[in-house]
């Protein structure tokens, strides 16, 4: 069984769909929920479902390092086997990506590498994608390496940018037809053992 927990800053609507989407993958459990920030909606979301929830408050620590450390400890003391970063707001330090490599996956709101890297979340990636004039986008779902959103690429999802689009339909839309199926997927994938990275490639075994 792999031991899932699910790391959260905001909404966490991407942790609703994991939550909903639960069935699908069978050999993994949602064993818990760390929140970075006390006041998460994503926090309420799992307690409802009986998830166990922390809080890890970045106010607590000094710097990046003891707060992944601390991070780390707890993913620790809980025996989990694969982090997902659905809305986290911090960079993991590398250390932590060594600990976790191949094992810490996030979903990016972009088709990477377009409109990723430092300061691309929020509505920053759908304004860079309109004002760019792209006309396709999406979301990518990725394992984690210490460069930010530069890890291998797992799979990716794409829509059409449409002529009335403002960043906050896009960011909607991409939600709803990219991120949350593409990260249940995912997580589906990598809890049957069908995910091999060689490289920067990632093999899927369907
Ligand atoms: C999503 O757009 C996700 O791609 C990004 O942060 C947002 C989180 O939304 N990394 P939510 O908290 O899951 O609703």
């Amino acid at each position: 069984m792999t031991r899932i927990a699910v790391l959260v800053s905001g909404g966490g609507t991407n942790l609703q769909a994991l939550i909903d989407a639960r069935a699908t993958f069978p050999d993994a459990e949602l064993a818990l929920v760390l929140s970075s920030n006390p006041d998460a909606y994503a926090l309420k979301r799992a307690q409802s479902v009986g998830i166990d929830t922390v809080v890890v408050n970045k106010k607590d620590w000094p710097d990046r390092v003891a707060f992944t450390r601390a991070i780390l400890d707890k993913l620790t003391e809980q025996r989990i086997d694969l982090v997902v970063l659905a809305g986290f707001m911090f960079v993991l330090s590398p250390e932590f990506c060594r600990v976790y490599e191949n094992r810490v996956i996030n979903i990016h709101p972009a088709l990477i590498p377009s409109f990723c890297g430092d300061g691309m979340y929020g509505l920053r990636p759908h304004q860079a994608a309109l004002d760019y004039g792209v006309k396709l986008t999406g979301a990518t779902v990725h394992f984690v390496s210490p460069e930010t959103d530069g890890g291998p690429i797992i799979a990716q999802r794409a829509l059409d940018i449409l002529p009335d689009d403002t960043a906050e339909r896009l960011q909607r839309r991409v939600m709803e037809q990219c991120e949350w199926p593409l990260l249940c997927e995912a997580v589906r994938l990598y809890s049957a053992g069908a995910l091999t990275v060689r490289g920067r490639i990632v093999h899927i075994d369907r």
